[in-house]
């Protein structure tokens, strides 16, 4: 089959299109043929350093972790009623850059009906963090919410859930051309933090802030920090600055902010996926896709993304 092949840590030049087994599903397994392949930032950081949440897995590997096709076929014991079902699925932290991935036949989770599978697999990863992330805020009608990145993959879907949650979100992104996508999105104040003195600026337009989804950290997760009114909730699930906001609970303890940091388990992650699946299915969440490529340019994908090109989510198509 088809892959992309991760063989050395390093630029985006280290993934390089090859052939790869076929997977055969065994017991219990399912094969999925992939439509669509999600990229997330955290598989920039990965390929260049070998950072991240993923099981470490040994080179060479084929990255990726999120996929969306059609079941092809099953192993021993899987209901082979499975085959032709539309899913997306994670695939364990390896193995998504592929034309085939093999998974648990309890792994993936069905397309609703009317969703096409490229936005199921828009919304798979970054859907299920932002519903994670405004379930743990609490937020409140009227709550000022701070989105960082916020036309990026995550930032996007955390803008229109929370103004759909009835808050005003100021959203803040890198350069004029992503500022001006956040008021279609649901933001109501729209600020360029790559210009000096963004923070006076948000300060101006709204005062203090309830709650700030971090998913930069760094100089601006700190700047973000100190935005926050007493009884503020501060999200940091990010670091694509290169560094956290690294705010300790004293000084969050001081200024009467709650650090919070949610921690799901495998079931509820599952559930945050059905659910963002469905709100999309609903038109109540509206993946966007910003950038497609097909599969042999993942390097491309990987050098846009990381030099903040992007909008929205990227994709490698495969049909
Ligand atoms: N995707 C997920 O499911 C998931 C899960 C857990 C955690 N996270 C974290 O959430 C954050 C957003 O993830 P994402 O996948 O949705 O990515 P993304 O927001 O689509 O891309 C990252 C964005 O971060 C901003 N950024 C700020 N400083 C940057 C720098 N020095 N280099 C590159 N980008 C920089 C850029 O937007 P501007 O140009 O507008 O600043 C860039 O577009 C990441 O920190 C990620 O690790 C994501």
């Amino acid at each position: 089959m088809r892959a992309v092949w991760l063989r050395e840590f390093g630029g985006p030049e280290m993934l390089v299109p090859g052939p790869a087994p076929d997977p055969v599903p065994g017991p219990g397994q399912v094969l999925i043929d992939v439509a669509h392949v999600n990229i997330t930032f955290v598989e920039t950081l990965f390929r260049a350093t070998g950072f991240g949440p993923f099981p470490s897995a040994p080179l060479p590997v084929i990255p990726g972790n999120g996929v969306g096709g059609v079941i092809g076929a099953v192993g021993p014991d899987a209901d082979p009623g499975l085959v032709g079902r539309r899913v997306v699925t994670s695939t364990g932290g390896s193995g998504a850059y592929a034309e085939q991935v093999v998974v648990d036949a309890t792994a993936p989770v069905p397309v609703p009906e009317g969703l096409p599978l490229d936005e199921a697999v828009a919304v798979l990863a970054d859907g299920r963090t932002a519903l994670m992330l405004t379930d743990a805020a609490g937020l409140r009608a009227g709550d000022r919410v701070l989105v960082e990145a916020a036309a990026g993959g995550v930032g996007s879907l955390l803008v229109q859930l929370a103004g759909a949650a009835g808050t005003r979100v100021i959203g803040l992104a890198g350069g004029a051309r992503k500022v001006a996508l956040l008021p279609r999105w649901g933001a109501q104040v729209a600020v360029d933090y790559l210009k000096p003195n963004w923070a006076d600026r948000v300060r101006a337009e709204i005062g203090g802030v309830d709650v700030v989804f971090d998913g930069v950290g760094g100089t601006v997760g700190r700047a973000a920090f100190e935005l926050l009114d007493p009884g503020g909730r501060m999200l940091s699930f990010g670091l694509a600055s290169g560094e956290w906001a690294d705010i300790s609970e004293e000084t969050a303890a001081e200024r009467g902010v709650t650090l919070i940091r949610p921690t799901p388990t495998p079931q509820q992650l599952r559930a945050y996926t059905e659910r963002a699946l469905a709100e999309a299915a609903a038109g109540r969440l509206r993946a966007v896709i910003g950038q497609r490529f097909p599969l042999e340019r993942a390097a491309d994908a990987h050098a846009a993304i990381g030099s903040r090109a992007t909008v929205g989510k990227t994709l490698l198509d495969l049909r």
